[in-house]
């Protein structure tokens, strides 16, 4: 087919990705009356958010004092005081307002007696910088993902965003300035081609837990941003920071929430001991991911391990009231029925740290403008391009990011990204013309998979197995050089692999095979932007932790990492410590 064919659509503001970001910028947009077009490669309410559980943090003070500058505490050293301190303090403020718009939505969030939105205690929360537990992750039951996701998407569909269902976006387009025009699609049924012309871009496409074996996240999070955004000559922040939840089902990983530890619930060795009490005296159970993830994970190591094989530990929710189970953990509940044939209301529940949450990714300013350093500047903005949710660093999470945190953050970065493109829209009014060059590649990326001639090239899928495994082994929750060293090695083998790799089978399931293929080249670029950022990161911060150089090294590494495909190459620039208007929250010990 020849490039000037394929058909092409107009629209004011493409983006990529239906989850709970993408739909809260797509709903802004529609209803300041841009046309938008949200593409994406399963139905939206399939898309990753439904996944969440426990809920979303804001300061309502609902059933214990609370208020946005202890959200705020919280948020910076729960990040290891990695994160943005400007971008963390809008987040927090901003906060009450997002639960408000999300209520007025239609999402039907547990109540108090009193008739307010439920609010859970959750892991790293305090009041007073640092005092007693909070309470401030709004639920709806543990179902808070799938309640959010559904009302934005009814809201969207009131306010007549048009969507692309089950198109797959192959790379992004440009002008020959650099600036972003839309992107490079297919309809993933039927295989056709389209260009979608836009003035705006909002990348939006969730994480990458596919990255390793043991995963909370669904087979569709491959990074497929990240490796546009690396592919468009764009780096990749803080990469070295993967969140492993301590509580995935052990072996299988599906997520039980943090939130069954909010209502009470604990964690027990073999020998019945709450052993959080020792490495978190304070907190216990409710400390911060990293910390509990890294105390299941010695248990385990040093054989207080349960089981046969002493590879896990319990979660223990049996003393827990039937009508707590019943209205506040249902969904987990089911889980443990239908997957494990344990009805935690009798017996504990087998849990082990499970990869989660990519808390770097494409970096952005608070108005979800895409950023790059341009000669001497750490940031300048990419003309037309915006990231937000977990695709994205902003940075509001740095090294770890709190449970609660993820809800809050894909609203609240949604909304600022649409509210920047529908100014930016009010001074651009036409479309440019795009590169034909850029197309040409686009189109070259995806036709590279029809090419059948080499029958014995290798499987896209043992390669994605032998990544998941390699990732598990070299970049988990201890990590050493020499351990990291052989990640790269491994990583880049296959990386190499990939190249040689062809799909053979040309049955009706060519689509999605063909799908697997381009996902799997995302998640490799992504596997290398994290292995190598890591091995060169010689200090423990948050997710990443390192038998080798166990203590925080804010002298040296208070920066944020950019990797660049391009040679692999890996800059640096400063972390913004200072607040938007309220003094800094300067590093301290982080004990819990
Ligand atoms: O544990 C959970 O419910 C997960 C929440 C989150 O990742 O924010």
């Amino acid at each position: 087919m020849n490039i000037e064919d394929i058909p092409r659509r107009r629209f004011d503001a493409l983006i990529i990705g239906a989850g709970g970001g993408g739909l809260r910028a797509a709903l802004q947009l529609a209803e300041a009356d841009a046309s938008v077009a949200v593409v994406s490669k399963v139905f939206p309410t399939r898309s990753h958010t439904v996944a969440a559980q426990g809920g979303m943090n804001a300061a309502l003070a609902n059933v214990l004092p609370d208020n946005w500058h202890w959200h705020m505490f919280d948020t910076v050293k729960g990040s290891d005081y990695l994160g943005d301190q400007d971008a963390i303090e809008y987040m927090c403020r901003a906060a009450p307002k997002a639960v408000y718009e999300m209520e007025h939505f239609g999402v039907p969030f547990s109540r108090l007696d009193n008739g307010k939105i439920y609010q859970r205690p959750f892991g790293g929360q305090s009041q007073n910088f640092g005092g007693e537990q909070a309470a401030r992750t709004c639920a709806a039951a543990d179902r808070t993902g799938h309640a959010i996701l559904h009302s934005l998407y009814q809201q969207n569909i009131r306010a007549k965003t048009h969507f692309f269902d089950e198109y797959f976006a192959v790379d992004l387009l440009k002008d020959e300035q650099g600036n972003v025009l839309g992107a490079y699609v297919f309809d993933i049924h039927s295989g056709e081609e389209i260009i979608i012309e836009a003035k705006t871009t909002l990348i939006a496409t969730g994480g990458a837990g596919q990255l390793f074996r043991t995963t909370t996240n669904a087979l569709i999070n491959t990074g497929d941003g990240m490796g546009m955004a690396l592919r468009a000559g764009v780096p990749l922040q803080d990469m070295e920071f993967f969140q492993f939840h301590p509580t995935g089902i052990a072996g299988r990983g599906m997520l039980i929430t943090e939130g069954a530890r909010g209502e009470g619930g604990y964690l027990v060795n073999a020998q019945g001991e709450r052993f959080m009490e020792r490495y978190a005296p304070t907190a216990k159970d409710l400390a911060s991911r990293d910390v509990v993830s890294r105390s299941i994970y010695t248990e385990v190591k040093e054989g207080r391990g349960c089981g046969p094989d002493k590879d896990h530990v319990m979660l223990k929710l049996d003393h827990l009231p039937e009508d707590v189970l019943q209205s506040r953990l249902p969904g987990i509940r089911q889980t443990c029925i239908t997957f494990l044939g344990i009805d935690p209301a009798d017996k504990p529940i087998p849990v082990y740290p499970t990869a989660h949450y990519t808390m770097g990714g494409i970096p952005t300013n608070r108005q979800g403008q895409v950023v790059v350093p341009v000669k001497d500047t750490p940031e300048e903005p990419v003309t037309g391009l915006y990231a937000a949710g977990e695709c994205a660093c902003v940075s509001v999470h740095g090294a770890n990011r709190l449970g609660g945190n993820s809800l809050l953050d894909i609203l609240v970065f949604g909304r600022s990204a649409a509210n920047h493109i529908i100014q930016y829209l009010k001074e651009n009014r036409f479309h440019k013309a795009l590169d034909e060059n850029t197309i040409q590649k686009a189109y070259d990326r995806l036709h590279r998979w029809d090419d059948t001639s080499n029958s014995n090239g290798e499987s896209v899928d043992d390669i994605r197995r032998d990544l998941q495994k390699v990732m598990e082994d070299n970049c988990g929750v201890f990590r050493t050089q020499d351990v990291l060293d052989n990640g790269m090695e491994e990583v880049s083998k296959l990386a190499q692999r990939l190249k040689n790799a062809s799909i053979t089978d040309q049955s009706e399931l060519f689509n999605t095979a063909r799908i697997e293929a381009l996902e799997l080249e995302n998640l490799m670029d992504v596997a290398l932007a994290t292995v190598y950022s890591a091995a060169a990161r010689t200090e423990s911060r948050g997710a990443h932790s390192r038998i080798d150089y166990a203590e925080r090294d804010d002298k040296s590494w208070m920066k944020h990492t950019l990797y660049s495909s391009e040679d692999r190459k890996l800059d640096y620039k400063p972390v913004r410590t200072k607040p938007m208007s309220v003094v800094s929250f300067p590093p301290k010990p982080r004990v819990y």
